[in-house]
């Protein structure tokens, strides 16, 4: 295998982002550093799940083993060239059953080295404090984040954190991915702990408490809204309702993936028309697994609560500790804390008015459910107005430590899907990849599919509209694109030269890089993207099937890592 080929920039340069623009990689404690059962390390959720699951298969729970091969890593970042390396800490290795009782010198000393390692090759550290795993023992305990316990819990974690690395650290990211985790680990039960909400027996069984969701990749939709069957009532379009949405071919809203010209007149990306068709929505993409049954009784009684309760209690964890560093850390230690939000770019399936709202609506219930309380306070409007009443939790005087909660947004971004009203199902929306159109009945994507998994479908200009939206719904934040990247099929070792050659990341990463220029160049504060991911590793629920690393890693093989060509066309366009 040639791990030297030079590959051409192309049309996208680091000197073309500024000086100050940071271009990194990113990673997380579970799905690189195996060394599992070492050093003291407690159990996370995910080694249960993934076990349980059986998810380790065929190579086994070390099979990155960036334990022991954090240096070789650093270098392979440095060699392209990089500033920055995104990782997290695995909070039970540093605390095993997750109080602070427990500390765990060796596992705080592995980071110390790391740390210091980066430092040596002159690499900024984005540390995040948790990636989707928290400790096991609390799972046990209290129901982990269905508890407000876990809020004062993390708070001794991290408080232990800022102490022993504050002084190398200047850039923390409290919590990935809430959305994900309260949807995957809440709804669907496909990530850990493996709860689901789906299929719950509720006490009022009312059309208005319908759970919604649609099939497979659409996750997005998870906690989607409960709307009364008179919703749209304002709309002034029922007689849109009889018509399906695929039987008006014209009115398709055909979006160019590339385009950046001003849209045109109604064009449904226009920013200022009010429709901001993108939302979260989280990874993954395959059938609704069964759930896991919790192996004892969970002391929430209404499964439909986990979502809303595990966001709040992840948002509180969250203000909590950026309020801890703000007053005891930040002015010595000089840095900044901030949370990474997921988003899909959701898009109106066509002008009607509906679809707008439903647009609207899926983006509140994803991206809004996050950012609106970290920057207004409060959950976004139409959450108040179709969740279940008593469903959503109340911030009551948190408040005020929940707003203005960050110095930077993290986002991390990957994919589009169209949304539609749903007049079936209780009138809710969903989100789906395909525009399916009458006459021939033919799907049209709403990108090429990318990725291994099959979430993925490019849609390049998303990123660039989704930081406008940010900017204008959000006062200019200052943002970090934290992951984007697209994954390869685990081609086995005979066949690893397809995964090698990755022509198509590099199209990939090329296409929205330059997107995130022009953002840039719109005004958006963005100052850094890293691409997901430094090593092909451990992706969840798909195990070790999909690979999205820029750098090959022969798991038959202790795991040798072969830079991919995505690689070296990183480090000439970061050479430039
Ligand atoms: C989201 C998560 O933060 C990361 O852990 C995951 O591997 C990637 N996106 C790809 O699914």
């Amino acid at each position: 295998m040639d791990c030297t080929t030079n590959v051409p920039a192309g049309f996208v340069r680091r000197k073309d982002f500024g000086s100050d623009f940071i271009f990194g990689s990113a990673t997380s404690a579970f799905q690189i550093e195996g060394a599992l059962g070492e050093d003291g390390r407690g159990q996370s959720i995910w080694d249960t799940f993934a076990a349980k699951k059986n998810l380790f298969s065929p190579y086994g729970e070390d099979a990155v083993n960036h334990y022991k091969k954090y240096e070789e890593d650093v270098k392979i970042m440095k060699d392209i060239g990089f500033d920055a390396y995104r990782f997290s800490i695995s909070w039970c290795r540093i605390l095993p059953t997750g109080k602070k009782e427990s500390r765990n010198q060796k596992g705080i000393d592995f980071y110390k080295r790391l740390l210091m390692n980066l430092k040596t090759h002159g690499m900024e550290p984005f540390v995040t404090l948790l990636h989707f795993d928290p400790p096991q023992a609390l799972e046990e305990e209290y129901d982990g984040f269905l508890n407000r316990k876990i809020v004062d819990d993390f708070c001794d974690y991290a408080n232990i954190c800022f102490k022993e690395f504050g002084d190398q650290v200047k850039y923390w990211i409290t919590v990935n991915e809430p959305a994900t985790f309260a949807t995957l680990g809440y709804v669907y039960g496909t990530h850990a702990p493996g709860l689901s909400s789906l299929n719950a027996n509720y006490s009022d069984s009312s059309s208005s408490k319908k759970q919604l969701y649609s099939s497979s990749t659409n996750y997005a939709t998870s906690v989607a809204p409960y709307l009364p069957s008179d919703d749209d009532n304002d709309d002034h379009d029922q007689d849109e309702e009889a018509a399906s949405d695929d039987d008006d071919e014209a009115s398709i809203f055909p979006p160019n993936r590339f385009s950046v010209h001003p849209p045109k007149k109604n064009d449904m990306m226009n920013m200022s028309s009010g429709v901001k068709g993108n939302s979260v929505a989280s990874p993954v993409s395959q059938e609704v697994l069964p759930a896991t049954v919790p192996s004892k009784k969970i002391s929430v009684k209404d499964p439909s609560e986990y979502p809303y309760l595990v966001a709040h209690h992840q948002i509180l964890a969250h203000a909590k500790v950026v309020k801890l560093y703000r007053d005891n850390y930040q002015s010595r230690q000089k840095g900044k804390i901030g949370i990474v939000l997921n988003a899909h770019q959701l898009i109106p399936l066509n002008k009607r008015k509906r679809n707008q709202k439903a647009a609207q609506r899926a983006t509140d219930f994803s991206l809004g459910w996050f950012l609106d309380p970290i920057v207004n306070g409060d959950y976004p409007e139409n959450m108040h107005k179709y969740v279940t009443k008593g469903y959503l939790p109340e911030f009551g005087a948190d408040k005020y430590m929940v707003r203005g909660s960050f110095d930077f947004i993290g986002l991390n971004y990957y994919t589009a899907r169209y949304v539609s009203r749903q007049a079936s199902d209780g009138g809710n929306y969903i989100t789906d990849q395909r525009a399916k159109f009458h006459v021939k009945r033919k799907g049209v994507y709403i990108g090429e599919e990318q990725g291994a998994a099959g979430w993925i479908y490019g849609y390049p200009r998303g990123i660039m509209d989704l930081l406008v939206y940010i900017k204008e719904k959000y006062n200019n934040p200052l943002i970090y694109v934290a992951e984007n990247g697209i994954d390869d099929p685990d081609d086995d070792s005979s066949t690893h030269w397809k995964s090698f050659y990755d022509q198509r990341r590099i199209v990939y990463l090329h296409d929205h890089l330059s997107f995130v220029g022009q953002a840039k160049q719109q005004g958006v504060n963005v100052k850094g993207y890293f691409v997901w991911s430094l090593l092909d590793n451990f992706e969840w629920d798909s195990g070790f099937k999909s690979r999205f690393g820029i750098t090959y890693v022969d798991y038959d093989n202790g795991s040798k890592r072969c830079p991919k060509l995505s690689a070296s066309w990183l480090k000439s366009l970061l050479a430039k």
